[in-house]
């Protein structure tokens, strides 16, 4: 695969890129016309930037939020941070102007720079999967070629985005219809993974308070329970599926969208298929395959990996429902954001600064757990995007190279809805010696209530992060009886980011989106891992079809699994087969 910027005639001219102090990243690694980063020799712990932030951590880790805000009436104003309609606040984090300048010098020895623009040309940085990393290529509007394997793929990208503007106009507007000529009301995804999550998060943050005439649903479990609770109501003359995968071999997707054609076949005839289902895939002979008719295959780039393709058709039942003007708008924030990221100097470069406080957290204040709290409900899938986004990027093991990695790379992310987590594992969050970093989001002015009900919500925001940062110094615990007081103490010094958007509109929630995919790109250009690849998921998928023969084997290969794994496997799987009366 050869891969190049600007006219194609750039494809083999290769470029060097300033690596930093340390040479970390091994340019010559690639030949394939442009360099990329690969991290060889120096081990990141050994790296004087890094032992120079353990010697720091060592006394940032005595120091109290109290103090550092009572020491720095500035301290707002120097660690906060407005691009567009986004006000960044990272002042409660234990960091002072060191820690940042610091993180900074770690983040400029390992390359960020030239990671960052080796992305946008179009470099091999999912070297395991020899892929090109664009998915900033889908909101690129300057329509300037990029080149893969001699191809300009911004044709491609905008011929797929004028087809999805005219299929999803011509749903909302009646014009393509069901198999009895009736209009589509209902649009359901079929999809699991990134191909699920990621348009399920864009069809809800899109709403507006227009009263659309279509439903949306999102189905991803195997258990079919979901999809059948979700058909239940469904007019099938007015249902419309869009089996999102960008395999078109994964097994819950596929099983899913055969149990909707079967319905639909049961309900309409073997007609409906061509006009009653779309697909998204990167394997448009398997969709095709399937029944899908060719209109209706929409296209999707091995380029795009799946937690990133919510840019492209994969955001298809968002478009429709939401429609492609709200969807060009998020493309914009996107975009905003990778301009940002490209271009501002690290230590003003909102994805970077975030990365790296994470990395603070992670590495050197041990702690590596991120809660995603959203206050406003167009942002309750927010979380469980930013956790698949995050951990199936990071959560590796081994560093490019193939080492072993001996720092702490991708954190556990999880969260929610703000105001029901506070009811929920808010406790932990203030109180247990487990410290948890959070990231709280919100916006000034929303869509639903009266603004006396925005002013609750930001004051728990604001409540929540003072108590996490600050602890109980203000709290009367006068009145308490002596053994409670223990019960009532709040330490504080618990890191927050927040981040205050003016509102939640298609262009702040692209901008967000952008916001965490480059944090999460820097952090593995720090932590020196494929934040692309994702192999960790398939031991699990290959014996699961191995044990899934067994269950439908019998004796023989119950005995059979029961010498190839162990006693708990075969226990549990002989169980379920004399529960269901295959053996005795
Ligand atoms: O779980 C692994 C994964 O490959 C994800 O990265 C991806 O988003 C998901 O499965 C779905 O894959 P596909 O779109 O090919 O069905």
């Amino acid at each position: 695969m050869s891969i190049s910027v600007g006219a194609p005639e750039h494809i083999t001219s290769a470029r060097g890129f300033g690596l930093g102090t340390t040479g970390c990243y091994d340019a010559s690694a690639n030949n394939r016309g442009i360099e990329f980063p690969a991290v060889t020799g120096h081990p990141l712990i050994t790296l004087p930037e890094w032992k120079a932030l353990e010697s720091h951590a060592k006394v940032m880790r005595e120091m109290h939020m109290r103090d550092l805000f009572k020491n720095d009436s500035d301290r707002f104003s120097k660690f906060s941070f407005k691009l567009g309609p986004l006000l960044i606040d990272y002042s409660k984090n234990q960091i002072t102007n060191e820690t940042l300048s610091l993180l900074i010098q770690l983040a400029d020895a390992r390359g960020v720079v030239a990671g960052r623009e080796s992305m946008f040309k179009g470099a091999i940085l999912n070297s395991t999967e020899n892929r090109a990393v664009l998915h900033t290529s889908l909101r690129k509007s300057n329509k300037n070629g990029i080149y893969v394997d001699g191809v300009d793929i911004m044709q491609e990208v905008h011929a797929a985005q004028d087809r999805m503007k005219s299929f999803a106009g011509d749903i909302r507007n009646g014009v393509r219809k069901g198999v009895t000529g009736e209009s589509f009301r209902h649009i359901v995804n079929i999809g699991i993974g990134g191909s699920h999550i990621g348009p399920r998060f864009v069809a809800e943050a899109l709403k507006s308070t227009e009263v659309s005439e279509l439903t949306v649903d999102f189905v991803s479990n195997l258990d079919a329970v979901q999809l059948d609770d979700i058909l239940k109501p469904l007019d099938p003359a007015k249902t419309l599926f869009v089996v999102c995968s960008k395999t078109f071999n994964t097994c819950e997707t596929i099983s899913n969208a055969e149990y909707a054609r079967k319905w639909l076949v049961s309900k309409l005839g073997d007609e409906a298929v061509a006009l009653h289902m779309a697909a998204v895939s990167a394997y448009t002979d398997r969709a095709l395959a399937f029944g899908i008719s060719k209109e209706y295959v929409f296209p999707i780039w091995d380029w795009v990996g799946g937690r990133y393709s919510l840019w492209s058709a994969i955001g298809l039942a968002a478009i429709i429902v939401r429609g492609f003007e709200a969807f060009e708008r998020m493309l914009a924030g996107a975009e905003a954001m990778d301009r940002h990221f490209e271009t501002a100097p690290l230590e003003q470069n909102l994805p970077v600064l975030l990365a790296m406080i994470g990395i603070w957290h992670a590495d050197f204040l041990n702690t590596p757990a991120i809660a995603v709290l959203t206050y406003d409900d167009r942002l309750k899938y927010f979380a469980g995007h930013v956790q698949q986004l995050d951990m199936e990027s990071n959560g590796k093991g081994v560093m490019v190279d193939g080492t072993p990695v001996r720092t702490g790379v991708g954190p556990i992310v999880f969260g929610g809805n703000g105001s029901d987590s506070q009811h929920s594992f808010f406790q932990f969050l203030h109180q247990s010696p487990r410290h948890i970093a959070c990231d709280f989001i919100v916006a000034l002015s929303g869509l639903g209530g009266k603004d006396k009900i925005r002013d609750t919500l930001l004051a728990n925001v604001l409540g929540q992060t003072e108590a996490l940062a600050m602890g109980s110094v203000t709290a009367d615990l006068s009145g308490a009886p002596d053994k409670l007081k223990p019960h009532k103490v709040f330490q504080g010094n618990r890191a927050s980011n927040t981040l205050l958007l003016d509102e939640i509109t298609p262009y702040s929630v692209g901008m967000l989106v952008a916001l965490y995919e480059h944090k999460v790109f820097t952090q593995s250009l720090i932590w020196g891992v494929n934040a692309f690849d994702q192999w960790g998921v398939e031991l699990g998928k290959e014996l699961a079809n191995t044990i899934e023969s067994v269950l439908r084997g019998g004796h023989e290969a119950l005995k059979e699994l029961g010498e190839t794994s162990n006693s708990s496997t075969a226990g549990l799987a002989a169980a379920y087969l004399v529960a269901k009366g295959r053996v005795q």
